[in-house]
């Protein structure tokens, strides 16, 4: 435990090894490399993971090449469920070298941003619709040495964006109402991700684009073809069957249509 939080320094020079099943991957998020438009990443959700045995279901699901741990925070009064804190991004801290990615469903993010930072969050993103000073709230996470992220539900067009476009790590597309795993995938969200890739080529920023709820078999491929390059995946990883198995596919299914992107 000691030696993982003596190498960890959380920031972008964090080097992780590259694990051996993965031919490409991203380390700490180099937004130097976010024009490589074949770089795809799993993102598990640990929402629908059997929380008495997390640290094993985050270790099989990076054994199926996840790089990425999606942390879902919910606040009940945002969304109407409740999760977790800063106290099982801590734990989770030691039981695993993949990155954190906080994904805030809260209001008022800067009275805990602080304390997911200081928990072991590598990433933090928050709601454009939960952030009355966004600018501030994007720059409080990078403060703390966090790569900052914005999400949008999906009734926000991509254009309430504009403005932070230039200092966001990356952009989270919810393509279902955020609160809840397992839900239908909404396809009228496609449009934003491709909207975002145009926007960042034409413009020249270097977010990364990532896509939440509904990711499974189905729709994996239609999200890369889109645009999308972190996937969010919850109940298609963890809710049946073996997670390094599950993983295994959905990223295979990623990677062949992202050689499909034109
Ligand atoms: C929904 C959460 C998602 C959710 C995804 O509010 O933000 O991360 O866990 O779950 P699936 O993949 O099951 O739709
Ligand atoms: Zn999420």
């Amino acid at each position: 435990m000691l030696l993982l939080k003596g190498i960890r320094t959380k920031n972008r020079s964090f080097v992780r090894p590259l694990p051996p099943h993965r031919a490409r991957i991203s380390t700490a998020f180099d937004p130097s490399a976010t024009l490589d438009p074949v770089l795809i990443e799993l993102a598990p959700s640990i929402l629908a993971a059997d929380f008495a045995h997390l640290g094993d279901q985050v270790e099989r699901a990076t054994a199926g090449g996840a790089s990425v741990i999606h942390v879902d925070v919910m606040d009940g009064h945002f969304v109407p469920n409740l999760t977790l804190g800063p106290p099982v991004v801590k734990s989770l801290r030691q039981a695993t070298r993949l990155p954190l990615d906080c994904h805030l469903m809260i209001e008022n993010p800067d009275l805990y941003i602080p304390e997911f930072a200081d928990a072991g969050a590598d990433w933090i993103s928050v709601h454009q619709e939960a952030c009355r000073h966004l600018n501030r709230t994007l720059n409080l996470i990078k403060q703390h040495e966090c790569l900052a992220g914005v999400v949008i539900n999906p009734a926000t067009p991509v254009e309430t964006l504009t403005e932070v476009f230039d200092i966001v790590d990356y952009v989270l597309v919810m393509s279902v109402n955020p609160g809840f795993g397992a839900q239908r995938f909404i396809p009228a969200t496609l449009h934003k991700m491709k909207k975002l890739a145009e926007i960042r080529a034409a413009r020249g920023y270097s977010y990364r684009i990532e896509v939440d709820g509904g990711i499974g078999m189905d729709t994996v491929a239609e999200v890369v073809r889109a645009g999308a390059e972190i996937l969010v995946a919850g109940n298609a990883v963890f809710g049946k069957g073996d997670a390094k198995v599950n993983a295994q596919a959905l990223l295979e299914a990623a990677r062949s249509a992202s050689l499909l992107r034109v």
